[in-house]
């Protein structure tokens, strides 16, 4: 169980794992995107100018598969927990899915960007709700500049989002929570190392993070089975 004093401040970073219980597939491991996917072919800037249509044909499925993703209990465990802590939990996930936000959480930063948002890879439009789906040989979107509509998610080569707001964060926190995630992904892999000598650091998932050693503890489970208990309500001292 997680005690929590009225001075901490928790961080939390989810990843695929955390919507594994929802449905939606991770990207390493059986049954993993990127084992059906080449990434470089999908998901990077060179992608993207080589086959826009194989990118959409891609966020396409993902869009529908996410679309019809409902939250899991881990999802709600940190809506709960935020509603208990407000601007005390800093939830940062690397998922592209609005599954925390369909669970109640209102302050979720999502790193790697968000599936049901489109931008223009041209002119400064900024990124809008879009929940469309681009399969071939449907013509693919166009802004009014001329520029291609592109899934506002952050490719390989590229650079994460809300960073600033992340290394605040992370620097003041004094718990930090890795969930979900294989840790082998910069910046996010490191998250825990820079917090490591002055945090309560914990892993939850069913299988030990490549970058496991940086971590104190280490809780090995399903989110959804986990986190329900470990944030429980009532254990909370607060
Ligand atoms: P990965 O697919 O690399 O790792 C998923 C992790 O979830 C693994 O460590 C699994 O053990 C764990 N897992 C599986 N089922 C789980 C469950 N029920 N509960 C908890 N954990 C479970 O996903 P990420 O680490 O999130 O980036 O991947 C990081 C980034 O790599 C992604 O955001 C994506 C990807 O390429 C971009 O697309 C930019």
């Amino acid at each position: 169980m997680l005690a929590i004093s009225p001075t901490d401040r928790v961080f939390v970073l989810t990843g695929a794992g955390v919507s594994a219980e929802s449905g939606i597939p991770t990207f390493r491991g059986v049954g993993g995107l990127w084992r059906n996917y080449r990434i470089e072919e999908v998901a990077s800037p060179h992608a993207w100018r080589r086959d826009p249509r194989l990118v959409w044909e891609f966020y396409s499925m993902r869009r529908r598969v996410a679309g019809a993703a409902k939250p899991n209990s881990a999802h709600l465990a940190l809506a709960k927990l935020e509603q208990k802590l407000q601007d005390r939990l800093f939830l940062c996930t690397q998922n592209v899915d609005d599954l925390h936000e369909q669970s109640g959480s209102m302050r979720v930063v999502h790193m790697h960007g968000e599936l049901f948002k489109s931008r223009c890879d041209r002119c400064s439009r900024p990124p809008f709700h879009d929940t469309n789906t681009y399969d071939p040989p449907a013509e693919l979107p166009r802004c009014e500049c001329g520029g291609r509509i592109r899934p506002h998610i952050c490719w390989f080569g590229e650079v994460p989002f809300e960073s600033e707001r992340i290394f605040r964060a992370l620097d003041e926190c004094t718990i930090f929570m890795a969930v979900g995630t294989s840790g082998v992904v910069e910046p996010a892999a490191s998250f825990v190392a820079h917090v490591s000598d002055r945090a309560r650091t914990i892993y939850v998932g069913p299988e030990e993070p490549a970058n496991l050693s940086a971590f104190t503890e280490c809780h090995l489970g399903k989110a959804g089975e986990v986190l329900p208990e470990f944030l429980a309500l009532q254990t909370w001292k607060i």
